[in-house]
């Protein structure tokens, strides 16, 4: 049924798109995306610029006005820097400049918590969403060892820490004390808009529908990598239920201001 989406006839994919139905892009209420992988060929994002712009074009037909665009920061599989993100930020800007895009983009970073960035807490200023708040991801293995003493330290140096997608991480799945731990200890949570559609299978569907009735998520992030991404996200912004579960809590997207 995606496939429907992706013809040869690229531009007319939103207009066709689901039975000849108009697409509702009614996504704009979030105002900013805060997590995504859209600068070219530095992490499993987008791999060319072509790439990265097909992406960023698609967001602004969803509706988003901002985006933060967060590659990862991984020592051992995306090595990047702050000079690396923001040179590639500056292409990226220059480019959607000469083709007539405009949507303001701003780039930070997706930390995984290990040693490594433990070292880079003590050394450099962290890259931020905005403000001082840092996206960080965990294994989705296990808890790190003295993840609570990790928070702390990220607080103690200024920082407010967003976890990305925690309905992502299984272990959690069966302890919802967790979630709380983590709000308490002083983290934002921030939920994969494509949980809600089962992308990553119905346990993560299930435990992100209930954090965010509970009203945990403080930020929807699209986490988009790639046009599929960006069909399943098309799906949402059709889907009554999900458009009103999203809109039912408040949320700090629209906060973001750069
Ligand atoms: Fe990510």
């Amino acid at each position: 049924m995606f496939s429907r989406l992706f013809g040869s006839k690229k531009k007319e994919k939103i207009e066709v798109a689901y039975n000849g139905q108009p697409l509702v892009n009614d996504l704009s209420f979030l105002g900013a995306d805060m997590h995504s992988h859209f600068l070219p060929g530095i992490d499993d994002g987008a791999q060319t610029m072509e790439d990265s712009i097909e992406l960023i074009s698609q967001m602004k037909q969803l509706g988003y006005k901002r985006i933060v665009t967060t590659p990862h920061i991984k020592v051992d599989n995306y090595p990047n820097t702050p000079n690396i993100i923001l040179s590639q930020l500056a292409e990226v800007k220059a480019a959607l400049a000469e083709r007539g895009i405009d949507i303001p983009v701003h780039a930070a970073a997706e930390y995984y918590i290990d040693d490594y960035f433990l070292q880079l807490l003590d050394t450099e200023p962290l890259l931020t969403v905005w403000k001082n708040e840092v996206l960080v991801e965990i294994s989705f293995m296990f808890e790190p060892i003295q993840l609570g003493e990790i928070i702390f330290r990220l607080t103690s140096r200024g920082y407010q820490p967003i976890m990305a997608h925690p309905e992502r991480y299984m272990y959690y799945h069966h302890d919802f004390d967790k979630y709380e731990e983590l709000k308490n200890r002083g983290c934002y949570l921030q939920m994969n808009i494509n949980s809600l559609m089962g992308y990553y299978g119905k346990p993560v569907k299930q435990v992100a529908e209930k954090l965010f009735s509970m009203g945990m998520y403080d930020y929807v992030g699209t986490d988009m990598h790639n046009l599929k991404h960006t069909e399943v996200v098309q799906h949402i912004s059709r889907n009554e239920d999900l458009m009103a579960l999203l809109q039912s809590k408040p949320l700090r997207n629209p906060l973001i201001q750069f």
